[in-house]
C-alpha cells in the first residue's frame, strides 16, 4: 500500500500541478477590476511638459508620447451649423441635453464633456443615434467626415472649454511589452486578450477592438465611453501609449508567437483546449503505468 503510493506521488504531483496552475490564473484577474474614476470634466488634464498658448488659451499640450490639439477655433461657425442640423434635435440647442419639446434627461448633456469625447462618438458613427431606444450605440460608418467631427467638437466645446482635447499618440516612443502587461490588468478583462470584446452585464458589451485607429483607442481610455472607465491619473501617457501600440500591433495584426492561433479564441479557450488534451495525456499515462489486477 505505502510501496504503492510512493510509487505514484510523483504522478500525482504532476497532476495536482497542471491542474492547479490553470485554475489559479483563472482566479487572478478578478483582482484587477478595481478602477479610481476621476472627475468627467477635465478628465485626462495631462502632468504635460509641452504647453502651448495661443490668445491666453491652451491649444496643444502633452508630451513625446501624445500630444493634445485643441480642435481650432475657425471651425466654430461650421460646428454650429453641423450640430443644429444632426444633434440639436434630441440634445438640444444648447447642447445641454434639453430638447426642444423640453424633457430633459432622456438624452446626455454634451457642455463641458471636452473635444476628444465629442469627437470620439461622431468620428466612430455612434452619433448621430440611428436608434434612440439601443441599449449601447454601436461603433458605425460616421455619416460625418473627420473634420465635421471636429467642426462639431469645436462649437461644443466653445459653449464651456475643457479637456481632453484631440489626442495623436506618438508609436515610435512606446514599448510593446508593457502595453501588452497594462492592457491585460486594465482592458483584458473586458475586451479580452485578443481584443475580440465580450458580453456584459444588462445586455451591454465590450466591442471588438481588431478596426479602431490609434487615436481613437487614446480616446476612449482617457473619455470612458458608456460602460467603459475612464482612465485619467491612474495611466500617464506613456502607459496609454504603450496600450495604444500593443492594440495596433499585437491585436489588430497579430502573429501567433508560439504555435497555433487556435482561432484567436483569447486565453480561456486556448488553455481549456491545452487542458483537455494535457489530462488526456495524462489519463492515458496513468492507465500505462497503473496495476492491473
Ligand atoms: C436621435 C437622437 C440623437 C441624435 C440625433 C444625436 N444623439 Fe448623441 N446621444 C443620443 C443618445 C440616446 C445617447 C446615449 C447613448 C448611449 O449612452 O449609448 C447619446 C450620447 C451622446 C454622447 C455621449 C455622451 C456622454 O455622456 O458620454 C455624445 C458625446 C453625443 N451623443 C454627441 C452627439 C453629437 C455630436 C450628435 C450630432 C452629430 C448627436 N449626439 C446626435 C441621442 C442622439
Ligand atoms: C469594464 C469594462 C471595460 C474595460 C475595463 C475597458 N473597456 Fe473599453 N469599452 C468597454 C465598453 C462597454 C465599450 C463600448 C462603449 C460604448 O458603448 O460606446 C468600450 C469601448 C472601447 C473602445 C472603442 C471601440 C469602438 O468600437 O469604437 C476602445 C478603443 C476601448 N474600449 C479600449 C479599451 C482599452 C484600451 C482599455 C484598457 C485601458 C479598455 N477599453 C478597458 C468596456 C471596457
Amino acid at each position: 500500500m505505502i510501496s504503492s503510493l510512493a510509487r505514484r506521488l510523483p504522478l500525482l504531483l504532476a497532476v495536482g500541478f497542471f491542474t492547479a496552475g490553470p485554475l489559479l490564473l483563472f482566479v487572478g484577474p478578478a483582482n484587477a477590476l478595481n478602477y479610481t474614476q476621476t472627475t468627467r470634466r477635465n478628465a485626462g488634464t495631462p502632468n504635460s511638459t509641452i504647453s502651448v498658448k495661443k490668445d491666453g488659451k491652451v491649444v496643444k499640450y502633452g508630451n513625446k508620447y501624445i500630444i493634445y490639439k485643441a480642435p481650432s477655433s475657425d471651425l466654430d461657425a461650421l460646428g454650429e451649423a453641423l450640430y443644429m442640423e444632426n444633434c440639436a434635435s434630441c440634445h438640444g440647442a444648447q447642447a445641454n441635453g434639453v430638447p426642444a419639446n423640453g424633457t430633459s434627461g432622456a438624452f446626455p448633456d454634451l457642455v463641458g464633456l471636452g473635444p476628444a469625447t465629442i469627437d470620439f462618438w461622431v468620428d466612430s458613427g455612434r452619433m448621430p443615434a440611428k436608434d434612440v431606444r439601443a441599449i449601447e450605440a454601436p461603433r458605425r460608418q460616421p455619416a460625418l467626415t473627420p473634420n465635421q467631427a471636429l467642426a462639431i467638437s469645436a462649437w461644443v466645446n466653445s459653449l464651456s472649454p475643457s479637456y481632453p482635447d484631440i489626442p495623436t499618440p506618438n508609436l515610435k516612443n512606446a514599448n510593446v511589452a508593457e502595453g501588452a502587461a497594462l492592457f491585460a490588468l486594465n482592458c483584458a478583462a473586458c475586451h479580452t486578450i485578443e481584443g475580440d470584446g465580450d458580453a456584459l452585464a444588462f445586455d451591454t458589451f465590450a466591442p471588438s477592438l481588431r478596426h479602431i485607429p490609434a487615436f481613437q483607442v487614446v480616446e476612449a481610455i482617457r473619455t470612458g465611453p458608456a460602460n467603459m472607465p475612464r482612465f485619467t491619473g491612474n495611466l500617464s501617457d506613456k502607459e496609454v501609449d504603450d496600450i495604444v501600440q500593443y492594440v495596433t500591433t499585437e491585436i489588430q495584426h497579430p502573429n501567433n508567437p508560439g504555435g497555433f492561433g487556435l482561432g484567436g479564441l483569447g486565453p480561456v479557450a486556448e488553455g481549456f483546449v491545452g487542458l483537455l488534451l494535457g489530462v488526456g495525456i495524462l489519463v492515458l499515462i496513468c492507465y500505462w503505468i497503473g496495476e492491473r489486477s
